[in-house]
């Protein structure tokens, strides 16, 4: 039998990048089959000390083997509900291990904007580009973004803008229901801690997931919603994700008028 040609380094990226492999995580390559091979992580009591976090994911530990799901989604509904500021959300969230998707993400995309903004945009999940600059919205979608939020005269200093996920996902696949759920305290108790007059969910899964709605962005977009945070009701609106706006121009017309419904309601509260 011919042995096959070894493949090219061209042909090889071209393999990854179908794979969902398109930016590197560091300068060397990292051996995960040989970290399995190695010793077990020292145990926590005999690492050196580290400095307090504010609240600690009370099963989740660094260093132990991926809890499961329930466990996951418990330990983070638990560190979510005692993070007192979102400057104490951002940390807990940094060194919670229940989410794989932090493993495979450069970094935590926490929030960009004002923290006092009296309306706020949550988007699904960060891409390259946020993953890079750990900000969201900061790639195309993102421009287009700041441009809607401009046509009411808002900008990153009056608006605040955060994510559902806050780990990019591989190669941006779509986030599974189990990483949603894990990822959903986080991302409600950063609303609460915001607690904003209007909050605006873009796109499908957003607005799915904080509205617990099945209905499509089709249906839902235009209509406002109540988001109950536990301590105030929020008036909530869906509309178009900006990358959707990017692919279907025709519907930025809709995308205007819900920009335009929510300029109304923030001139009046
Ligand atoms: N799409 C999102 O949903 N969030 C981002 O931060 C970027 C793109």
């Amino acid at each position: 039998m011919i042995p096959e040609p070894a493949p090219t380094v061209r042909e090889l990226l071209a393999f990854y990048l179908e794979a969902g492999v398109d930016c590197a995580l560091a300068e060397e390559p990292i051996d995960r089959l040989a970290e399995m091979d190695a010793p077990p992580p020292v145990p926590r009591a005999a690492a050196p000390v580290e400095a307090p976090r504010p609240a600690a994911a009370p099963t989740v530990i660094r260093g132990e083997a991926a809890p499961a799901p329930d466990v996951a989604i418990a330990s983070a509904r638990e560190a979510a509900r005692t993070a007192p500021t979102l400057e104490a959300l951002r940390e807990l969230m940094q060194g919670f291990e229940g989410c794989a998707l932090k493993h495979t993400a450069t970094r935590l995309v926490f929030a960009d904007g004002n923290p006092q903004a009296r309306i706020m945009f949550v988007g699904e999940a960060p891409g390259r580009d946020e993953d890079i600059e750990g900000l969201p919205f900061v790639g195309r979608s993102g421009k287009l973004l700041d441009l809607m939020i401009g046509a009411i005269g808002l900008n990153r200093t009056t608006a605040y803008i955060a994510n559902v996920i806050p780990w990019r996902p591989p190669g941006n696949r779509t986030p599974t229901p189990q990483e949603t759920q894990v990822c959903l305290p986080f991302i409600q108790r950063q609303i609460e801690l915001v607690n904003p007059d209007v909050l605006v969910t873009l796109g499908n899964p957003s607005t799915q997931t904080l509205l617990g709605t099945r209905e499509g962005i089709m249906r839902t977009r235009g209509r406002w919603f109540d988001y109950e945070t536990g301590a105030r009701t929020i008036r909530a609106l869906p509309t178009f994700h900006p990358a959707y706006l990017l692919r279907s121009p025709s519907y930025k017309r809709l995308a205007w008028q819900d920009l335009r419904a929510i300029a109304k309601v923030l001139a009046a509260a």
